[in-house]
């Protein structure tokens, strides 16, 4: 992950765009007035949660992303924004050391690969002949068209080299897929092979919505694995990923809330019903590292445990885990932001809730989606599930158990912050054990950790190693370290995305400069905007432009290198992974401006129509409110965004025209 994604993947815009101005939250966005344009009577300023970005509907009509809203509102450049950022977030800025500059370009080719793996494994579940047995069996399951876009589930042929012949055909090498965990390698024979065959391929994603890997469930009965899932890899680490959190981050926010489940299976299944709050662990306990990401949404965790997982060690050890993460994290926090937390003193809120024998979300949602709420409901706090779990084979006669007992969740009870609370559990672990409380008080145990205050809170550098985390079971002792990454956004169509296309126009314009010009010319002679920063979604690439641009209009003839010098750390990162991307060969380049053109207009055409989605809800509910400024506003700003989506048609049809023609040409 570059620095910015970090920084992007650990603050909310939200939260930051709350410090400036007062939002209110109207449908799936935030609303307030622009703090940009003098404007008091209509909110005209959006901010959308799910994108991580801003828009003025009003007299501005401009939009971005966390860096451009601070920039703009403090008047800092890139850098100044960067390292306020950085240090709010508490991400350390480093010097980019040459090798890291490598092992980033390496990762972000990797985070390429995966993402058109997936597109590959999901087209071949969509059309394939042979993919009809993994379509039966997804509609056994009962997943829908809609579910299967959205996770983009996919299928691996039965066969030992299709997805070998088919990367190698674009480029890539044997090297390259045994990296991304793609292809396996049989260490005898130094033999190399598909690592998934015939398998329903399931993309697993970072927060960020980044492909980092994939579990892959067997379609044969009683196959084995039952899920095979992508090796440790530079970016797949299944003890820092939780499966689902980039889907249910902003519903975990709303719903104030996160439940935490076993399966893959479960987080779709809760999906298709509508309850968005969930995500899921991958067979491996629950990892501090996943606990501290989950804690930016939330401080309330179910966690809904099957009933055989429920009474394990291992189980147990990760909700100690959970307590000493969740509570150290208040305790440490003690800035504006943090004194508010402290104050609240709540801690975390965790609650544990354990199924019927033989029953997972995945099926009780399908069942009856109505148990599914009722059940959360049931859920316990730990401590009293703690308690209960750990008497319930105990024999009462047996008083060094009942002391083994007490040795166990005692420190549990100790750690509890609030008075009364703690007092409660005092209670609830006498009368469980049936002893005395004061011979409870009595029982010696190891005196609870003090836990340093560290400065800052979280640190994590892209360089650096993450903080460890503390000691497992050696039975859960999985992976450890991930760097997931990828430059691609998730579409449902399956088409390439908006942010793919910005940073494939980008690489290319990199690894071809000249081509800049070629591609604004037939914008400009198709009635369209030369290609500008606006076009842009991510402040690095707006500046990456900038820079490209000024590059261009210099006399002398400066190569790719002397660029990447004159940039910073930041964008310099960001330059050398897109130069990392495969160039589009020489022999193609009269195709290559016309593609990009096309990619030009098709990406436009994608944010004028997601942004008119927007201004037309908001011209909804004006008239809902009888807000006859708002519609106004509104509407002019609806019509304006369909006016430029007409023109962008129009110069695609024009384009395609064109091309139509020289084909023809080329026939004749
Ligand atoms: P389960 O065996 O409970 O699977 O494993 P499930 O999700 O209910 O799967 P279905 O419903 O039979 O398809 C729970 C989770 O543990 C991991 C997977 O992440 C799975 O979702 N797991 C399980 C593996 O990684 N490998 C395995 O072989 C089995
Ligand atoms: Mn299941």
């Amino acid at each position: 992950m570059s620095v910015t994604e970090e920084i992007k993947s650990r603050l909310d815009i939200v939260d930051i765009v709350s410090d400036y101005l007062p939002l209110r939250k109207s449908g799936r966005s935030y609303a307030g007035f622009c703090p940009f344009h003098h404007n008091t009577r209509t909110p005209s300023f959006y901010v959308f949660p799910e994108t991580q970005t801003w828009h003025c509907f009003g007299a501005c009509a401009e939009g971005g992303d966390i860096f451009s809203f601070v920039m703009k509102k403090e008047g800092w450049d890139f850098k100044e924004a960067l390292a306020k950022l950085a240090q709010k977030a508490g991400v350390e800025l480093e010097p980019l050391k040459p090798v890291n500059k490598k092992k980033q370009a390496a990762e972000d080719k990797m985070a390429a690969l995966l993402e058109a793996a997936a597109d590959y494994f999901h087209m071949l579940f969509l059309h394939a002949p042979q993919g009809e047995q993994a379509r039966r069996y997804v509609g056994e399951r009962a997943l829908n068209d809609e579910t299967i876009a959205t996770f983009k589930l996919g299928y691996a042929l039965q066969s030992w080299d299709a997805c070998r012949n088919h990367f190698h055909d674009q480029g890539y090498s044997d090297e390259e897929l045994l990296a991304a965990g793609l292809l396996t390698e049989n260490p005898d024979k130094g033999t190399r092979y598909d690592r998934f065959r015939n398998r329903l391929m399931i993309p697993i994603r970072n927060v960020n919505g980044r492909i980092a890997g994939f579990g892959a469930r067997t379609l044969e009965k009683d196959g084995i694995p039952k899920y095979l899932n992508s090796p440790q890899t530079a970016l797949f680490d299944k003890s820092h990923l939780l499966y689902g959190l980039d889907g249910a981050k902003r519903h975990i926010r709303e719903a104030r809330q996160v439940v935490i489940v076993e399966g893959y299976m479960d987080v779709m299944q809760g999906w298709q019903a509508g309850f968005r709050n969930i995500v899921a662990q991958m067979g491996t306990a629950l990892t501090e590292p996943q606990l501290r990401q989950l804690k930016r949404y939330t401080k309330r965790f179910v966690l809904a445990l099957d009933a055989d997982a429920a009474g394990q060690k291992a189980t147990m050890r990760g909700l100690q885990v959970a307590r000493e993460t969740l509570d150290r994290e208040v305790e440490v926090k003690f800035d504006a932001h943090g004194l508010v937390q402290y104050e609240g003193r709540l801690q975390a809120d965790i609650r544990i809730v354990t199924l019927p024998e033989g029953n997972d979300p995945d099926k009780i949602i399908r069942e009856d989606p109505t148990q599914w709420p009722k059940l959360l409901e049931q859920a316990q706090p730990v401590v009293a599930y703690v308690i209960k779990t750990a008497t319930r084979d105990l024999d009462m006669n047996d008083a060094k158990g009942k002391t083994a007992v007490a040795r166990q969740v005692l420190p549990l009870i100790r750690d509890i912050a609030d008075p009364v609370e703690r007092d409660h559990y005092w209670q609830a672990l006498a009368r469980a054990l049936r002893i005395d409380q004061r011979a409870l008080r009595q029982i010696k145990v190891p005196t609870k950790k003090t836990y340093a205050r560290r400065s800052p809170p979280v640190q994590s550098a892209p360089s650096n190693q993450p903080p460890p985390p503390p000691p497992l079971p050696p039975e859960l002792e999985a992976a450890s370290t991930t760097k997931p990454g990828a430059i691609i956004r998730r579409t449902s169509d399956g088409k390439m995305a908006a942010g793919m296309r910005q940073t494939n126009y980008l690489s290319q314009c990199l690894h071809h400069p000249h081509i800049m010009n070629q591609v604004n010319q037939r914008l400009v002679q198709n009635q369209q905007p030369p290609v500008s920063e606006s076009d842009f979604t991510g402040s690095e690439d707006r500046l990456l432009l900038q820079q490209m641009q000024h590059w261009q209009g210099q006399a002398t003839v400066a190569s790719v290198n002397e660029l990447c010098d004159s940039l910073d750390n930041t964008l310099n990162e960001r330059a050398q992974a897109l130069l990392a991307l495969p160039a589009a060969p020489e022999s193609e380049l009269e195709q290559l401006a016309e593609k990009l053109v096309k990619s030009v207009l098709d990406w436009r055409l994608n944010q004028t129509m997601r942004l008119n989605g927007e201004v037309r809800q908001l011209v909804e509910e004006a008239k809902a409110v009888n807000d006859t400024h708002a519609l106004q506003t509104y509407a002019r700003q609806s019509l304006e965004l369909s006016r430029q989506i007409r023109n962008i048609n129009q110069a695609r049809h024009a384009m395609s025209a064109v091309s139509r023609r020289k084909a023809e040409d080329s026939v004749r």
